[in-house]
């Protein structure tokens, strides 16, 4: 098992990774508060995970309640949130409580939305089972909801209090899913680690056929990365926008597609390559970078070109409500070499036209 820290002062938290890491309770139990334990989860991970964490909590002497939101992005919405604070007022969950996330991005978002809301914040556990979630989503302390004008639109910064990364449970994982996970993986090599980018591509296969040794190599790494951002810029002032890399292109795509069509991580690989793509164009780098980005995402099934049914103008509209714009202005990732991104408001708007017409099959 490997241990990292984010280091966040007093809000610091430990990130457990490891293969049947919760076979008992003593990684987790010291992180629960309180003797009542909420498990958030949905109808798809409920009859793999739930009674397995009901009881190892139950075991310990924890009161716990569960709520199970129905399954899909379409659904990370604040009707879907409003199911939580019922289930915690049912069960009369007080103060001192934990709120346990066990899921993928969609309910780690929303329970840890809901952990910084009631009774103005309560403890909070992140427990990720895809991989996408493992690598990104439960690290950082991004939670929210999305609007049907804007993804993510409503949302706070709640850092939880620990998170238990369990690479077994990826074992049930479609493989879809998977991919999604390793588009935020690759992510991670392009934006600020070259020996990553290097060390997937000799790896990829592993990591699709589910080898948990690269798999937790993966999450161990990535995590690694994204501790290291939002430590230096926790509520993403400056630096951590890095970690968005092809994310307002992916999520215009998510938004106008109708969200769940295309899958976060599916969005963001092309998302990631528009970038890349804008990034040679204007001059900041090599095309060979291009290449081999795209390659990557290719061999892991992740889409490389963009949808067939949004024009230029619809991605720029839904771009400028991307929380980069400042000012007015839309703000880019771009890549300035393989393993080095930066944030810049200073875009080619030509190029950028020439980036969106280059990824819209034919
Ligand atoms: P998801 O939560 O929808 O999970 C994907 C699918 O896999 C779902 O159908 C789920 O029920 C199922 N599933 C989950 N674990 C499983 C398992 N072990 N076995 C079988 N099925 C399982 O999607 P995701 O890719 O995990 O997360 C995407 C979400 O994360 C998006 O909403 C995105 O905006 C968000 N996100 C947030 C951050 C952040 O920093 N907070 C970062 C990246 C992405
Ligand atoms: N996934 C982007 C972030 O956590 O900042």
């Amino acid at each position: 098992m490997k241990t990292l820290k984010v280091e966040l002062g007093e809000r610091s938290y430990p990130i457990y990774i490891g293969t049947h890491l919760t076979h008992d309770a003593s990684l987790l139990a010291p992180h629960v508060h309180g003797k009542q334990v909420c498990v958030v989860t949905n109808a798809t991970i409920a009859p793999l995970y739930l009674e397995h964490y009901t009881s190892l909590l139950q075991q310990q002497g924890f009161e716990v309640s569960s709520v199970e939101l129905p399954d899909g992005e379409s659904y990370k919405n604040l009707e879907t949130l409003d199911l939580i604070f019922t289930r915690l007022l049912q069960a009369r969950f007080n103060r001192s409580g934990t709120v346990l996330a066990l899921g993928g991005g969609v309910v780690g978002d929303m329970a840890g939305f809901a952990a910084a809301c009631y009774q103005r914040g309560v403890n909070f556990i992140q427990v990720p089972t895809t991989l996408l979630s493992m690598v990104d989503s439960s690290v950082g302390g991004k939670t929210g909801v999305n609007h049907t004008l804007g993804k993510n639109m409503i949302g706070a910064f709640y850092q939880p209090q620990a998170v238990l990364a369990d690479v077994a449970q990826l074992a049930t994982l479609p493989k879809r899913e998977l991919a999604a996970g390793v588009a935020e993986v690759i992510k991670y090599g392009l934006i600020c680690d070259q020996m990553f980018f290097q060390w997937l591509e000799e790896n990829i296969d592993r990591v699709m056929s589910g080898d948990p040794e690269a798999l937790e190599y993966c999450v161990e790494r990535s995590c690694q990365d994204k501790a290291q951002v939002v430590a230096q810029d926790e509520r993403e002032g400056g630096i951590r926008a890095i970690l968005n890399l092809g994310h307002t292109f992916g999520h215009a795509i998510e938004t106008a597609q109708g969200y769940g069509n295309w899958l976060h991580g599916e969005a963001v690989a092309t998302g990631m390559l528009m970038a890349v793509d804008l990034s040679v164009r204007m001059g900041l780098v090599e095309n060979s970078v291009l290449e081999r980005a795209t390659v990557l995402v290719s061999r892991a099934g992740l889409p490389v070109m963009g949808p067939g049914n949004m024009s230029n103008e619809q991605y720029m509209e839904l771009m400028a409500v991307d929380k980069k714009v400042q000012d007015g202005r839309l703000r880019l990732i771009l890549l300035q070499q393989l393993g080095e991104a930066f944030v810049t408001s200073d875009i080619d708007i030509e190029a950028l036209n020439h980036t969106l017409d280059a990824f819209r099959p034919s």
